[in-house]
């Protein structure tokens, strides 16, 4: 039987959060987890940088884990306005997202740059989340395997150096648009993802969770969810309530 690796729901809060706002709806997340005892799943907040700290203390003897929205590929130097790998681990974060389409886009990411941060977060002792997905424009010319196909290429670190890893494809016409793809759609996505996996990394190719991310809510997670090799979400706008993503974390109750 294939042993399915253990699901992963990642919040990625963006630039949104006020302290106040969001340790009050931490506080609310963990009060809702702790009772929780038949939680299939593990979970993640991504918040922004500003608010790693208060979150942390607040997260004291919670199960949930801590994250990083991105990270320099260098562990220190002159890079103003950067955090490096090494700085997240430091401050408690366990994974780090690196390669979201809105780095890509708004701050000219390459997959190479994608891979390099990747590389530095697994040194560090951070698991990387992989980002790729396509846009509007390459889904309607039929393009999705063939653009996620060559940033995986690009942007998967080398055997020897993917201790750890977790992807996730996000179809970048699906971020924030409330419009998710058709279940049939996303089982192919990430079937060619796992199948890549495979190829690149051999047995460990099975355990790499594959996260789908792109407009997930409480109404359609279940649903998206139960696709096979789907293990686990990158959720945006529907983490920063704690009852939004807590309707979502039912799915694996
Ligand atoms: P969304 O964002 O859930 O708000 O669509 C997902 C993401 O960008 O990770």
């Amino acid at each position: 039987m294939k042993i399915k690796p253990r699901p992963l729901l990642a919040g990625n809060w963006k630039m949104n959060g006020m302290k106040s706002v969001g340790m009050r709806e931490t506080k609310k997340l963990k009060s809702f987890v702790s009772k929780q005892t038949s939680l299939r799943c593990e979970i993640l907040i991504c918040p922004p940088a500003t608010l790693l700290a208060p979150m942390k203390a607040v997260l004291k003897d919670s199960k949930i884990l801590l994250g990083g929205q991105d990270c320099h590929y260098k562990n220190a130097g002159a890079h103003t306005g950067d955090i490096s790998a090494e700085m997240l681990y430091d401050i408690g974060c366990r994974y780090v997202i690196v390669g979201h389409s809105e780095r890509r886009t708004g701050h000219n990411e390459t997959n190479r740059s994608v891979r390099d941060k990747a590389v530095s977060a697994i040194k560090s002792g951070l698991t990387p989340i992989i980002c790729v997905g396509e846009n509007q424009r390459q889904r309607k010319q039929q393009t999705t395997l063939s653009v996620v196909g060559a940033q995986l290429t690009a942007s998967l670190p080398k055997k020897e150096d993917a201790k750890k890893l977790i992807l996730a494809y996000e179809p970048i016409w699906a971020i924030g648009t409330g419009l998710v793809p058709a279940l049939e759609d996303i089982h192919l996505v990430h079937s060619y993802i796992r199948g890549r996996l495979h190829g690149r990394y051999g047995d460990y190719g099975g355990k790499i969770r594959i996260l789908y991310g792109g407009s997930v809510k409480k109404s359609n997670s279940a649903g998206i969810l139960s696709v096979d090799n789907v293990d686990g979400a990158l959720v945006g706008g529907a983490s920063l309530l704690a009852k939004d993503f807590g309707g979502i974390i039912s799915s694996y109750l």
